[in-house]
């Protein structure tokens, strides 16, 4: 059976001891560290941004994937790639020119993702799914973690994994939000290729025992 490969949400973690959680998180199994970035603006709250990607950075014995719910994604690209971050995703919903942007994050050297939050539909991916390297497909209104799976994303990802079949691409599929072991099967048999996870690895108390629960669902 394929496994699909985790990213762990620090957004989750115990910010006031970020390196013995980092130090923990680098052999628990986990496959990237997922930074969520939000701006008070796109999304109803703040998390972090620059300061606390370049304390992790150092730390982090996986590739970083960062997950810019913010209005202004364009402004991380350079300070994110020289940081040493491998995936930079952006909401579909906050750029109006998603084609150059791709171009900026691939010429960073980067893997360039677009995310859709929940109501946001796949059609708005028609003219630009051959140029992105992953979809991130949101199954919870993004801004929080430990929200309940939207369980419409599930068909979502299957339509999502149908297009990137027909067009022959290697485009991956993330799944982010409300990932637990109950649903993590469906997700992967439905095409996803990574499943992020913040409260369900946080949550548990045994971070290598939850990611295993994820791969081995
Ligand atoms: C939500 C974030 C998610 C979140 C996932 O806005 O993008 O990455 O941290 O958290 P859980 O796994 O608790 O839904
Ligand atoms: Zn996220």
């Amino acid at each position: 059976m394929n496994k699909p490969q985790i990213a762990v949400s620090v957004l989750s973690s115990d910010f006031g001891h970020l390196a013995q959680e980092i130090a923990s998180l680098n052999i628990s199994g986990a496959d990237l560290y997922h930074l969520d970035i939000m701006d008070g603006h796109f999304v109803p709250n703040l998390s972090f941004g620059n300061p606390l990607v370049k304390a992790i950075a150092p730390l982090a014995m996986l590739p970083l994937d960062a997950h810019l719910m913010v209005t202004n994604p364009g402004a991380y690209v350079e300070s994110f790639s020289q940081m040493g971050v491998k995936y930079f995703s952006f909401h579909q919903e906050t750029v109006y020119h998603p084609h150059r942007l791709i171009q900026e994050i691939k010429a960073a050297g980067m893997k360039a993702g677009i995310a859709l939050n929940p109501a946001t539909p796949l059609s708005t991916l028609d003219e630009i799914l051959p140029d992105a390297d992953f979809i991130l497909i949101m199954s919870v209104n993004p801004g929080f973690s430990g929200q309940a799976f939207i369980s419409n994303m599930l068909r979502k990802v299957e339509h999502l994994k149908e297009s990137i079949t027909a067009q022959t691409l290697s485009t991956l599929i993330h799944v982010d939000g409300g990932v637990t072991a109950d649903n993590a099967r469906a997700l992967i048999d439905a095409g996803a290729d990574i499943l992020v996870s913040a409260s369900y690895v946080f949550g548990s108390g045994d971070y290598a025992r939850a990611i295993s629960n994820l791969k081995n669902a």
